[in-house]
């Protein structure tokens, strides 16, 4: 039941994504001639994030033809995120996308919004009391079920720990040494992964104990350098990292290449991210990443533009796509874990296929 949902997802995105496609060469045109397609404020809570960067690029492909973005990075500041708003509604735009740099601000935003009766879909960042509890008829949320990328990282983990723990239990105690990298503090992904991904292991009766946890704020570069740290203080101790996205998995992986890991010798780490970023891929191809989640920027890019697009003409939000809402006025794109064996899908949902 679970995975017919999710094959039907994926079949939603494979259509919409060859439709954005079909628009991107007939349009062009009609863009030209008519001049009078809708305008859409977009606000990106910063440019230098991976997986948004390849967000941003679904969202662009989707808007060929219907919809013109006006796009801005709101450079991980909250207060300018706040000032890009008031300027957009000064503009005049007919909807709002807005990716939160601090998830907490929705009804902050909402509340802009609702003053100058401009819909908003928030994307990627979800007000984690939920969007339902928004005062504003006209917002929608959309993005994922956090869990998920926890549980689905969780069993990933599962299984290849079982196959493979006669070299990755080093101590031989039973037990995963770990260390955790996580997202930003307060981000629901970043929480619910944290939590789901140990939570999954253990039910499965896996035990595991925490070496280190801290948050590298989904950046590479913190990640290398966090990992440098706990490479200097627990040394072999360490048996996986888990990483809450690709991105801190990457830096992870740099920091143990530069320390002897992923050479001739076979001295091996098993890390684990969630996002199935096309790099990570490559990194899983090489055998020096263990396996990911796939947090499908097409579905979620393409989505938001959708339904922008609809408010924007004062249409039902949902009109004539493949979408749903939840009770708390979400639409959720779902996860797929991704290991060597089925990297295909990752690969059609960053537009590699
Ligand atoms: C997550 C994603 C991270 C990062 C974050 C930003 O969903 O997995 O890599 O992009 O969103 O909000
Ligand atoms: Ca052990």
């Amino acid at each position: 039941m679970k995975m017919k949902k999710i094959l039907a997802g994926l079949l939603a995105c494979a259509m919409l994504a060859s439709m954005a496609a079909c628009n991107s060469s007939s349009n062009k045109e009609t863009q030209a001639a008519s001049g009078d397609l809708p305008l859409i404020g977009v606000t990106i809570y910063k440019y230098d994030d991976n997986f948004m960067t390849y967000t941003r690029t679904a969202m662009e492909n989707a808007a060929k033809g219907v919809a013109t973005l006006n796009m801005n990075d709101s450079a991980n500041d909250q207060s300018k995120q706040n000032d890009q708003i008031d300027t957009l509604i000064q503009k005049g735009v007919k909807a709002l996308i807005v990716n939160l740099v601090d998830p907490s601000a929705a009804p902050t935003i909402a509340e802009k919004a609702k003053a100058a009766d401009i819909p908003v879909v928030f994307v990627n960042k979800e007000y984690p009391e939920g969007t339902d509890k928004i005062d504003y008829d006209k917002c929608v949320y959309v993005g994922t079920t956090s869990e998920e990328s926890g549980i689905i990282q969780g069993e990933l983990i599962a299984s290849a720990w079982e196959a493979n723990k006669d070299a990755w239990d080093k101590n031989g105690d039973g037990k995963i040494q770990y260390v955790m990298l996580m997202g930003e503090i307060g981000h629901p992904d970043a929480e619910a992964r944290t939590t789901y991904s140990i939570k999954t292991l253990n039910e499965k009766g896996i035990e595991t104990e925490e070496l280190a946890n801290q948050s590298a704020t989904w950046d590479a570069t913190k990640a290398k350098e966090l990992m440098e740290t706990w490479l200097g203080k627990f040394g072999d101790q360490i048996e996986m990292v888990i990483a809450n996205n690709d991105g801190m998995a990457m830096g992870a992986i740099e920091a143990l290449a530069g320390n002897g890991y992923f050479g001739s010798d076979g001295k091996y780490m098993p890390v684990f991210g969630v996002d199935a970023l096309p790099e990570a891929l490559d990194l899983i191809e090489a055998g020096k990443m263990a396996g990911t989640v796939l947090n499908n920027p097409l579905g979620q890019g393409t989505a938001c533009v959708e339904l922008a697009v609809n408010y924007a003409a004062g249409k039902d939000p949902l009109d004539g796509t493949e979408w749903t809402l939840d009770d708390t006025k979400a639409v959720r794109v779902p996860y797929v874990g991704i290991t060597v064996d089925n990297m295909d899908i990752a690969k059609e949902a960053y537009g590699l296929k």
